[in-house]
Formats: C-alpha cells, sequence, structure tokens
C-alpha cells in the first residue's frame, strides 16, 4: 500500500546534488505509489525554535507562526519522513535546523509522532565518510528519540559543484531508497 512521505530538503542550489538525489528518490517514490510531499526549507520562511513550550496552545503548531506551521500537518501524517541536504561545516545547513528543531513542538504538544521511517540523502566536498557525522549523528539520535526506524542513509561524499553527483552512484542510491519501506 501506498505511504505518506514527506520530504525535507536543506539545500539552496535547486540544480544542486543533493536536490539531484532527492528527485531521484521522489521520482522512484511516485513511481511506486507512494504519496510525497516535499518541503524545501531553504526556500520556506521558518525561524528557530524559541523555546517558548507553548506548541499547540494557540491551535497552531508554533506559536511564532512561520512556514513550519504549513508543513507540520505533513509531517505528522507522514509514514516515512526523509531529510536531504548537503554538510556546511560539518554540520547541519541552517536552512533545515530550524525545521528539525521546531519537532520540538510535536513532543511539547504531546503528538504522536511515533512510528515513522526515517531516512537521510547527504552529500559533501570531502572525501572522508566521517565528514558525515554531524548530519548523520543528529538525524539518527533524533530518529531514535521519536522511535523512528532508520530505513536507510545515501551519503555522497567527493561533490562540490553542481553537477558533480552525475559523476558518482548518489541518484541511482538515492532511488534505491524507496525500496526499503
Ligand atoms: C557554507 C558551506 C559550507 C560547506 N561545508 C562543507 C564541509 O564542512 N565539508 C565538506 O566536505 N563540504 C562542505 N561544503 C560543500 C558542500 O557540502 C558541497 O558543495 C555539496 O555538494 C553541496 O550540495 P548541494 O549542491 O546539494 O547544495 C560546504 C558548502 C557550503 C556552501
Amino acid at each position: 500500500m501506498g505511504k505518506k512521505v514527506i520530504v525535507i530538503t536543506g539545500s539552496p542550489r535547486k540544480e544542486g546534488n543533493s536536490l539531484a538525489m532527492t528527485e531521484a528518490f521522489i521520482e522512484a517514490a511516485n513511481q511506486k505509489g507512494h504519496t510525497v510531499t516535499r518541503f524545501d526549507a531553504a526556500f520556506a520562511n521558518v525561524g528557530g525554535c524559541h523555546a517558548c513550550e507553548t506548541c499547540y496552545q494557540t491551535g497552531k503548531p508554533c506559536t511564532f507562526d512561520d512556514d513550519f506551521n504549513k508543513i507540520a500537518p505533513e509531517i505528522l501524517a507522514a509514514d516515512v519522513v526523509v531529510f536531504s541536504m548537503p554538510v556546511y561545516w560539518y554540520s547541519i545547513p541552517a536552512q533545515i535546523k530550524n525545521v528539525i528543531d521546531k519537532l520540538f513542538s510535536f513532543v511539547v504538544g504531546q503528538k504522536n509522532i511515533a512510528d515513522k521511517e526515517c531516512a537521510l540523502i547527504a552529500c559533501c566536498e570531502e572525501d572522508d565518510l566521517s565528514v558525515f557525522d554531524g548530519v548523520r549523528l543528529p538525524i539518527e539520535r533524533s530518529a531514535a528519540l521519536l522511535k523512528w526506524r532508520m530505513i536507510g542513509e545515501v551519503l555522497i561524499p567527493g561533490v562540490l559543484n553542481v553537477g558533480d553527483i552525475g559523476r558518482t552512484d548518489g541518484c541511482q542510491k538515492a532511488a534505491e531508497l524507496a525500496e526499503r519501506f
């Protein structure tokens, strides 16, 4: 049966490497009959978490109304959450980090966020796979805390410029992620 998939991206490069992999994943997931919603955080307005812990008290997920409130219901309803991003300074890009921080609203608001599947698509310039630690570990630990099951990670090193992903098997591996759920 088709699942609801939310894909949250972090790159501001529309033709970039992580978004090319994301598109390959989405195409494969659509072909398998899943329903995919995409949220490009770099082109949305999502502020940082204020840690006010008033989530849902005003009827909205986040009291500080921004585009997170538009995507929050899609995240809650999703069976599968896919994060896609480049590595920025050995870490998660600010563009997507605010979305991840605001997942806190589901915890504070006592929403049923558990029992999802989760995947990560990421790329970086350097060749050393440990460069991904600053992206991979927070996603894995956050998933574990939220009781989400990691179903796969596509981590592609050695890509710097737009188009570099075409010299790798990144898009193929991203498409194969759609076989895992
Ligand atoms: C602000 C910034 C910081 C970056 N930091 C790193 C880094 O710490 N390690 C690395 O290997 N690549 C780093 N890169 C390179 C990107 O990860 C790489 O170019 C990637 O392919 C970009 O993906 P995209 O095309 O999906 O945006 C950085 C790029 C930018 C713009």
